[in-house]
């Protein structure tokens, strides 16, 4: 293995002989040969000093890489698990970055397959819609709506959705973001102007509005929308561990009386409630 020093390795390799060499021969002036054992002493202890700096160093590397790994080899079986159930006719779009990640992607798929939902409600859109689409033709029953702030994005979701064949599965909303009473306070969320709910709901998954739209943006979602859950509704809240998200489940969990609130430790954590 090649030997890569940190900055901070350089440094001290270059001070500390220096040191030792100042240090020895400010002791041969005061105390004649008896401080020619100085240097080996000091160098000796540096160079163990050093080895055991570099093995933790090479130790946390390695250690960091593993869990990258990990990491990555679970979102790969999650995906991998995702199309082998769905069997989609196109290929998914990726899912890094704005996406919700595979993992919890497939937690919300595993519950449409297992409860089979009539009502879904997701507040955003995008390749979630589309595997909520899927699992649902896969029951032959039930249907998402799904709320999009962004008429760029309810277009691209649309058009995902038609190119799959599910619309009789999925319908997306156009809802832009408006100041609305929650509560006691005005807040920002989607307009459910347009909203047409049939049935209660039994999933509501909630991964919009975008965090730069202001601070507890997800907030609204459970006050807005409590009394059209369905009895043992269930609400997953994705980016679960961004302050903001952890607050906000706390929150419903106590101001709605949820029956249960968990963390899941997911890749970008979620929490889910059920009411
Ligand atoms: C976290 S994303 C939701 C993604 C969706 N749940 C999914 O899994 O595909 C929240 C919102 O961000 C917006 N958005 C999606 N992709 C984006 C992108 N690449 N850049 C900026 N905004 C994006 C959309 O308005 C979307 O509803």
């Amino acid at each position: 293995m090649m030997l890569k020093f940190t900055n901070r390795q350089v440094r001290v390799l270059v001070l500390v002989p220096l040191a030792v060499l100042a240090v020895s021969a400010a002791a041969y002036l005061a105390l004649g040969s008896p401080a020619l054992l100085l240097p080996p002493v000091l160098m000796g202890a540096f160079v163990i000093w050093m080895l055991m700096d570099m093995r933790h160093h090479h130790w946390d590397l390695f250690h960091r890489d593993v869990m990258e790994q990990r990491a990555i080899f679970a979102q790969l079986e999650a995906i991998i698990g995702l199309n082998a159930t769905l069997k989609p006719k196109y290929p998914f779009p990726g899912t890094r970055g704005w996406t919700a990640s595979p993992d919890l992607l497939r937690e919300v798929v595993t519950h449409v397959l297992h409860q089979a939902p009539a009502l879904t409600v997701e507040a955003s859109s995008g390749t979630s819609t589309l595997m909520i689409a899927y699992a649902l033709e896969r029951n032959g029953a039930g249907h998402v709506v799904a709320l999009e702030h962004d008429a760029e994005y309810a277009g691209r979701t649309r058009e995902l959705i038609g190119m799959h064949g599910l619309d009789h599965r999925a319908t997306i909303v156009l809802a832009p973001l408006v100041k609305q009473r929650v509560g006691d306070t005005e807040m920002t969320w989607y307009d459910l102007g347009q909203v047409r709910l049939d049935v209660p709901i039994d999933l509501l998954v909630v991964d919009g509005p975008p965090e730069g739209t202001g601070s507890m943006a997800r907030y609204p979602a459970v006050p807005l929308l409590r009394s059209r859950f369905a009895p043992g509704a269930r609400v997953i809240l994705d980016d679960g561990d961004r302050a903001d998200e952890r607050a906000i489940a706390e929150r419903w969990k106590q101001e709605f009386k949820a029956s249960s609130c968990d963390h899941l430790a997911l890749e970008k954590g979620a929490w889910s409630l059920r009411f």
